[in-house]
């Protein structure tokens, strides 16, 4: 579901046509639509409800400020997974006491200063880091809550790079190994071990993998509980899918509720949740405007301005994308390789792409662009960042300035 049709064949974000802005603004540009990612944001709400979950939207889907900023103001918390991205989050507007903080590799600097803005809860991922933590919130005088992120063993079908959930995956702590540290609670007299965290991967379709977290996880916290310790929180991560293909349908924030909550109100824990792409996916699109197409035997081609420099998935992870022209036309459809500009085989953003032959010059959307896109996206090749401009109703603002030739050698003295 998103807010990207076409009227009398010309594809508008919400009220707005695109071509006009693409011209205004110039191409390679990350376009979104505020009802979209507003209405996932608010299914995921609705759905949740009966829980009152604390909703922590990923920043590493899109950290653009001005869209989390959007998110903060519905009553969203945040997911962080570095100073870089505390810092976001903080010009976002949010309250500290609604930022989470997870991965695996924090440094001394970026835990000292969550701890200073006061962030509520970090998602801790070994022992070495929550002795170092601990050490630096008692330095603090601080009593800091953290979760113990837990690595279930569970496996399910998506890009291997996106799961994060097996046995063998660098993430998270063994059950054994955090049983032991809530035994050893005590010792650990700065931090309030009040939580667990998962998250199992990313674009998850349907419920099963939740499912199968959970039963290996209730039980544990029950056997933690009865060693007497005070469990608040449990995280369940991100990882909801969004829909890259038409006739795809994932799994509904809905469908979601009802496998879970069964399962939490067991916990009788408070439910945190970290999506990223549920609420972002589907929200933006990148435009990319038709430079050349030239056939290379059998191959047809069509290089456009937009590389994996852009929007590095299709490359990374073979990752499929919607492509759909700006205009639509009846002329007879071919198969088209979309590809870059950049010096690389792998730079390709859709193969066999059926579209009616575009002239140099015509646009094209690459859909469900909005997560993962512009966050991964690079200068590789001297090529500038994107732009970057939202759209509400009948209005398109500008959202992020596209870099300039100076932007690049900043700091090269
Ligand atoms: N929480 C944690 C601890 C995470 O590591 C992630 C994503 C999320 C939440 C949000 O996951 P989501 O709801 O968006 O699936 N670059 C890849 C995706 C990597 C996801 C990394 N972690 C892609 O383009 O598909």
């Amino acid at each position: 579901m998103d807010y990207f049709n076409y009227q009398k064949n010309k594809l508008f974000a919400e009220e707005v046509e695109l071509e006009g802005i693409a011209g205004k603004f110039g191409t390679p540009l990350y376009l979104y639509s505020q009802r979209t990612l507003v209405e996932h944001f608010e299914k995921l709400a609705r759905a949740l409800k009966p829980l009152k979950p604390l909703i922590c939207y990923s920043l590493k889907a899109n950290g653009n400020i001005n869209l989390g900023k959007i998110l903060v103001k519905k009553g969203a918390g945040l997911d962080i997974v570095s100073g870089g991205e505390l810092f976001r989050a903080l010009k976002m507007g949010c309250p500290p006491e609604r930022i989470v903080y997870a991965g695996v590799g924090k440094t001394v600097q970026e835990i000292n200063s969550a701890l200073d803005k006061k962030i509520f809860l970090f998602n801790v991922e070994s022992v070495e880091e929550l002795e170092l933590i601990n050490k630096l919130a008692s330095k603090k005088r601080r009593k800091q809550k953290v979760a113990l992120r837990l690595n279930p063993g569970v496996s399910f079908y998506t890009h291997k790079y996106l799961q994060t959930a097996k046995s063998e995956s660098k993430f998270g702590l063994g059950f054994p190994e955090a049983l032991k540290i809530f035994k050893n609670r005590r010792e650990f007299f700065a931090l309030s071990i009040e939580g667990v965290h998962i998250h199992l991967g990313s674009q998850i379709a349907n419920p099963a993998p939740y499912l199968k977290a959970l039963k290996k996880i209730v039980p544990f916290l029950d056997k933690v509980q009865g060693l007497g310790v005070k469990l608040n929180w449990l995280d369940l991560g991100g990882g909801l899918a969004a829909s890259y293909r038409e006739k795809e349908k994932p799994s509904t924030a809905d469908d979601f509720a009802r496998a879970i909550i069964p399962w939490v109100k067991k916990s009788r824990l408070k439910l945190i949740i970290e999506p990223g792409r549920f609420i972002m996916g589907n929200a933006g699109v990148l435009i990319t405007k038709v430079l050349f197409s030239k056939k290379v035997r059998s191959k047809n081609f069509l290089i456009v301005d937009a590389g994996m420099n852009d929007l590095i998935r299709p490359a990374l992870y073979g990752a499929y994308h919607q492509i759909i022209p700006l205009k639509k036309k009846d002329s007879g459809k071919a198969a088209f390789d979309v590809v870059g500009p950049i010096c690389e085989s792998g730079d390709f953003l859709g193969k066999d792409i059926l579209l009616p032959k575009p002239e140099s010059g015509e646009m094209l959307a690459i859909r469900g662009a909005g997560a993962y896109g512009f966050t991964l996206s690079s200068n590789y090749n001297g090529r500038r960042r994107a732009a970057e401009v939202l759209v509400s109703g009948k209005k398109a603002r500008l959202i992020r300035q596209r870099e300039t030739y100076q932007d690049l050698i900043r700091g090269e003295n």
